[in-house]
């Protein structure tokens, strides 16, 4: 798909040379300066009770006298045109073309002004209407796509939306990825299989570097809690490394660790049945992680990052970790497993003490940590946990800027009280009251010599029920705070 701006006047979309054109109203009022033929047959629509001009309404007209383009859909923005509702009425606008015989469709915001964030957002909308989950469904039909989209804008302000399109692609490429990772079924999305995709995503990209450690170099380097979350399944476990040389040598890293459970069996803390096969989606951290790496290396950002993720299976068998057992981590410290579910931070502990040897500049983690955070935050906003005021700021912030937002937790150290064991330097659990508390507490203490901030994804990384599937998300937040660090 084909992402351009196209300037022009306001009052000359009737004379656009496009197959459609997608209209954004702004609630309340027809917006001033439109075409008089638009304001005829738009306010006409109005009167008859067609259309509302109220977020959330849309319209499809054919053949509109006067009007170049044989299609027209009309979608209703909230009033200030907010980025957030002008994607909203732009898949819905989207979803009217799009099945048509539309090839090349001009999109346009009346009566205000686009920002890049408008951009992007249009990217984020055709391209999630055009992904289809094929790897093991390939009779899933592929979905029609459109083969131009125009963004109708000033000519002051071509250069700029141009930019923020291809942001958007960029990004929109790293969600597909992430998407199409986390979706594929654990016996094909195996740790093998994300260190094969890590390789070839290195293969296309000169700056990008990838080192794969095996079970037996993670044994000889100490990582004992990521050996013990992954010693009773068949499936070897991958410790992958993805660095990306952006930036300056000598220039210190930002750290992206990605929790890659492939299969969260919850181990001799077997989870219930209802609703298991939805812990295939427990490497989402590691899927975000590698679907950012690639649009950092899409988008070429001059900054130096490193991709780092634990993967492996967390299964029940007779040599499987038991509860009770103490292991000792790659810091040192010994770690009381209490039950074991809890695996996601044994193998997040050792990465974070992995990441002190690459001096990072910050240090992100992202996992589908705890079934305690959707119940805090549920789907809408990701957890976010951090020692560092501005860290957690500039995520947040990043967040906003790309649609894919976040909510602040606190890490005060009286939550630290719940991790005590009378038989290791701590455990694994915390009990249940502010369960995604004491998960990122237990994280902080293996992050204490540099810049840290954790994302609990468990509530964002998919969706259950009719749409059952993977998001893409933090991809968006991620490139974001990415680019502003790159400057
Ligand atoms: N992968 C799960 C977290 C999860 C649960 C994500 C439900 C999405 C939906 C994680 O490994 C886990 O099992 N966490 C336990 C922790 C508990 C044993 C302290 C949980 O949340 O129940
Ligand atoms: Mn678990
Ligand atoms: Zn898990």
């Amino acid at each position: 798909m084909d992402f351009k701006t196209l300037p022009a006047p306001k009052d000359g979309l009737c004379a656009l040379a496009a197959d459609a054109l997608l209209l954004v109203l702004p609630a309340g009022k027809l917006a001033d300066g439109l075409d008089a033929t638009l304001v005829g047959v738009l306010g006409a629509a109005v009167d008859a009770g067609d259309l509302e001009l109220v977020a959330g309404r849309s319209l499809y007209l054919h053949h509109v006298e006067g009007l170049k383009a044989a299609r027209l859909a009309v979608a209703v923005c909230d009033a200030a045109a907010s980025p957030k509702s002008w994607r909203k009425a732009l898949a819905a606008g989207y979803g009217l073309i799009k099945g048509g015989g539309a090839k090349h469709a001009a999109v346009a915001l009346a009566g205000a002004a686009l920002t890049p964030a408008h951009a992007e957002a249009l990217v984020a909308v055709a391209a999630d209407a055009t992904y289809v989950y094929r790897h093991t469904k390939p009779s899933a039909p592929a979905a029609p796509r459109l083969a131009r989209l125009s963004l109708v804008c000033e000519k002051t302000e071509a250069k700029a939306l141009d930019a923020a399109l291809a942001r958007g692609r960029g990004i929109a490429e790293g969600v597909a990825l992430a998407r199409e990772l986390a979706n594929r079924p654990a016996n094909h999305c195996t740790p093998t299989h994300l260190a094969d995709e890590a390789r070839a995503l290195a293969r296309r990209h000169a700056k990008l570097k990838v080192e794969v450690l095996e079970r037996r170099d993670a044994e000889k380097l100490g990582m004992g809690a990521f050996l013990a979350v992954a010693q009773a399944s068949h499936q070897p476990p991958k410790f992958i490394v993805l660095r990306w040389q952006g930036g300056p040598r000598a220039q210190a890293p930002v750290v992206l660790v990605g929790k890659g459970i492939t299969f969260d069996t919850g181990g001799i803390s077997l989870k219930p049945a209802p609703e298991m096969d939805e812990m295939k989606f427990d490497m989402g951290g590691a899927a975000s992680v590698l679907g950012t790496m690639r649009a950092v290396a899409e988008l070429g950002l001059p900054i130096n990052v490193v991709g780092l993720i634990p993967s492996c299976e967390n299964m029940p068998g007779g040599g499987a970790v038991k509860p009770g057992d103490v292991v000792t981590s790659l810091s040192g410290r010994t770690i009381e497993i209490l039950n074991t579910d809890a695996e996601g931070r044994l193998i997040l502990c050792d990465a974070l003490s992995y990441a002190e040897r690459l001096k990072p500049a910050a240090v992100v983690d992202i996992a589908t940590l705890t079934g305690a955070c959707v119940i805090a935050l549920g789907k809408h906003r990701s957890g976010l946990f951090s020692s560092s005021d501005t860290l957690a700021e500039e995520l947040l912030a990043a967040g906003e800027r790309g649609g894919d937002p976040a909510w602040r937790m606190p890490l005060d150290e009286e939550y630290d009280e719940a991790l005590k064991s009378n038989f290791a330097d701590v455990g694994n659990v915390g009990g249940r009251p502010a369960g995604a508390i004491t998960a990122a507490k237990f994280l902080q203490r293996f992050a204490s010599s540099y810049d840290w901030a954790h994302l609990d994804i468990a509530g964002t990384a998919w969706k259950s029920g009719k749409e059952k599937g993977a998001t893409g998300r933090p991809v968006s937040l991620l490139v974001h705070f990415l680019a502003e660090r790159a400057g």
